[in-house]
């Protein structure tokens, strides 16, 4: 099973202002990367709580981790995050959260998730495959114009109708199972080539995002980190592409500013003080850690840092 090499830890560490008995939150445990610098970082009385909603991110760590009496891993998605940093605080203020999104290597890795376009397995992509639905189920039954707009705003394709209508003709004769099937079918769809990609990258994103609501699970995870952390707390996130970066700056922006409406009285009302501030600009790795590590290169940190 392959490893997964963390993106921007340096930077994420330093983000997070470690205090060395504080309460963090490592919303996206992965191969626990980032979860042993930090468990590093801390001392005695220091608490990290790692969450992955996929069971054998889980199962390795609780391999790895076995002997680490300040962690607690848990299996479940980061939109519950409110509910578990109060099940572990044990009367601790929260200091920090963490995310890391995406998908890790041994997720991509191994071909019977289902996530690889480059290796044949089965269509499934689930990060928690426990629950919901492969997403072969979901392209067998929705409707052109529903797989289309999947496609065209998720993964941002230009040619999201013709495979879109290629998948509702090609499973008229056969069911799509495969991931070798949808690459290939997608490979043909797309008409032009983007130096350096896969012709099925950006199809294969967008039904990864739709299976998982990754949108739905971030904009949830982001508001309960927030509300979560106590006055000084760090909320720090590592996107990959522009629709996730998208959202944590939005998510950012509104948490940091006066609601336009209001900046303009005299005197802004308490409640409508922003609650945070935001803490240098968005970062991306060094040079030298995407020559080390070229999934690295479409990394982006931004941080904020709760103020009331
Ligand atoms: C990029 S990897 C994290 C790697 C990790 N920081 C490390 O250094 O090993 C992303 C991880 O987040 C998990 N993940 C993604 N979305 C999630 C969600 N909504 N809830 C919980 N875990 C999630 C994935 O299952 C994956 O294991």
């Amino acid at each position: 099973m392959s490893e997964h090499t963390p993106v921007l830890v340096e930077e994420s560490l330093s983000a997070l202002a470690l205090e060395a008995d504080g309460y963090y939150v490592d919303a996206t445990f992965g191969r626990g990367g980032h979860t042993a610098r930090i468990l590093e970082a801390l001392g005695r009385k220091g608490f990290l709580l790692a969450i992955d909603r996929d069971a054998a991110a889980i199962e390795a760590g609780r391999a790895r981790f076995a002997d680490e009496v300040r962690l607690a891993l848990v299996h479940a998605p980061f939109a519950d995050l409110a509910t578990l940093v109060s099940r572990y605080s044990d009367g601790r203020p929260l200091r920090g959260v963490l995310f890391d999104l995406g998908v890790s290597s041994p997720q991509l890795d191994d071909a019977a998730r289902g996530f690889s376009f480059r290796a044949d397995g089965p269509l499934d992509m689930r990060m928690d495959a426990t629950r919901g639905e492969p997403v072969s189920a979901w392209l067998a039954r929705a409707g052109v114009d529903e797989i289309r707009e999947v496609i065209a705003t998720l993964g941002e394709e230009r040619f999201a109708r013709r495979i879109a209508e290629a998948i509702v003709s090609t499973r008229v004769a056969a069911p799509l199972t495969r991931t070798s099937q949808l690459a290939e079918l997608v490979s043909r769809a797309v008409r032009t080539r983007e130096p350096g990609k896969h012709p099925a990258t950006r199809t294969f994103q967008a039904l990864r995002m739709f299976i998982n609501d990754e949108l739905g699970q971030l904009e949830r995870g982001l508001a309960a980190a927030a509300n979560s952390l106590s006055i000084g707390g760090r909320l720090a996130a590592i996107t990959f592409h522009s629709l996730e970066d998208r959202a944590v700056k939005q998510f950012m922006q509104a948490e940091t500013r006066v609601p336009p409406d209001l900046a303009r009285l005299p005197v802004i009302p308490p409640a409508a003080e922003p609650r945070f501030k935001l803490v240098g600009r968005k970062t991306r790795p060094a040079a030298d850690e995407i020559a080390r590590n070229p999934r690295a290169r479409s990394a982006m940190l931004r941080v904020a840092e709760r103020v009331r």
